[in-house]
């Protein structure tokens, strides 16, 4: 027997976006703008710093395995406090649900080219992983419940979807849940939900609170909390003891379950976030089009753009971080065509146009 899974040997690790300081230092810049990991330029919600500010003195005491968050959530959506579990970002309860409900013959269906936070785990739990095309850069729901089998335990799927940006409807949805047998747990993604939420297109699964359908959403995005590392997840009590069982018992940390609970009430700054995020999709989406670039229409906080093949988005990418400009390669995703940019700061946005701009015209030389 190999001391290492062939699973785990086979396994190509998540590569976090660059760090600003890493490209600083590389390429003896001064600014860098780091659009390459959907984070929220304005920083973290005001409320939230206070709150882990104040939880500072309770540093010595094991934290409540997220209890209080668990409480807020289940007041603020009329649930009991046993339909909700939270975990150190979205991530972990993501890995939770693969360790609690995978068994070695079970197989998980999603589209290609899919999060690839979630392919890294779902691979590495060494079940079959399958996938269906996109369509037009939207999941496919109907090729999606055809590709489903005896065999299918789970099936992802992010809406908005990263990384192309794009949301499967309420009538898409419908349709495909009633093709969905009982027994296959559903992942719905909705770590971008507060972006999409006011479309009226827009299925929140909140709405629906089917038995089988598990929905996670994260303070990472438009709280401004991905340092601290805090998501949480609604579904039927029965799914939620069984994930609490496998849980670390002490995440998420004192201070992460305090920031969270202090930005949920931070109406104003999600309010400010929208609308410097509107402004940048707007933006990027109407220069990039001008430049005469495949861009992707998006309904979360960042775009997706195609170029004729893998190596200019190469070029494309190694241009932009010598200007100073980080954006994510899909490569790993599956997408080598394909870069994802997320929106800035109005400063950054403008800074990124221009550098995109020169590497466009480089890269078509
Ligand atoms: C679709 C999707 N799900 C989950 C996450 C991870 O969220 P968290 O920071 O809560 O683990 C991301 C982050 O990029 C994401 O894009």
């Amino acid at each position: 027997m190999p001391l290492v899974p062939p699973a785990i040997a086979g396994l190509t690790p998540y590569e976090p976006g660059r760090s600003i300081e890493s490209v600083q230092r590389e390429y003896g810049l001064t600014h860098v703008a780091k659009l390459a990991s959907n984070e929220n330029p304005m920083g973290a919600s005001p409320r939230a710093l206070e709150a882990m500010a104040g939880a500072m003195h309770q540093l010595n005491l094991y934290p409540d395995g997220g209890r209080k968050l668990r409480e807020v959530l289940a007041r603020a959506y009329d649930l009991k406090v046993e339909n909700v579990i939270a975990g150190s970002g979205s991530e972990s309860i993501m890995s939770n649900i693969i360790r609690t409900f995978l068994c070695d013959e079970d197989e998980v269906l999603t589209t290609e080219g899919a999060f690839i936070g979630f392919q890294v785990l779902a691979k590495s739990r060494g079940v079959r992983y399958r996938t269906v095309p996109y369509r037009n850069w939207h999941y496919d729901l109907t090729a999606l419940a055809a590709a489903i089998t005896e065999r299918t335990k789970i099936i992802y799927l992010a809406n908005p979807n990263n990384p192309t940006g794009t949301i499967f409807t309420r009538q898409e949805f419908d349709a495909f849940y009633k093709r969905v047998p009982e027994r296959v747990l559903i992942i719905l993604d909705e770590a971008y939900f507060e972006y999409a939420k006011d479309n009226p297109r827009y299925p929140d699964s909140m709405h629906y609170r089917y038995d089988n359908v598990i929905t996670l959403r994260t303070f990472s995005k438009i709280y401004g909390l991905a340092g601290v590392r805090i998501g949480y997840g609604f579904a039927h009590e029965e799914l939620i003891a069984n994930l609490l069982k496998v849980k670390l018992p002490f995440e998420p940390s004192t201070l992460a379950q305090a920031a969270g609970i202090a930005a949920l009430a931070d109406k104003e700054f999600v309010h400010r976030s929208l609308e410097l995020n509107a402004r940048g999709l707007r933006l990027l989406m109407a220069a990039f089009q001008e430049m005469g670039l495949q861009v992707v229409p998006s309904e979360a906080n960042f775009v997706m753009v195609e170029f004729p093949d893998g190596i200019q988005a190469a070029r494309v990418v190694e241009d932009l971080l010598t200007q100073g400009v980080i954006v994510r390669p899909l490569k790993a995703f599956g997408l080598p065509q394909c870069i994802r940019i997320s929106t800035g700061t109005d400063e950054d946005n403008e800074r990124c146009l221009a550098a995109m701009q020169k590497a466009v015209l480089a890269a078509r030389v």
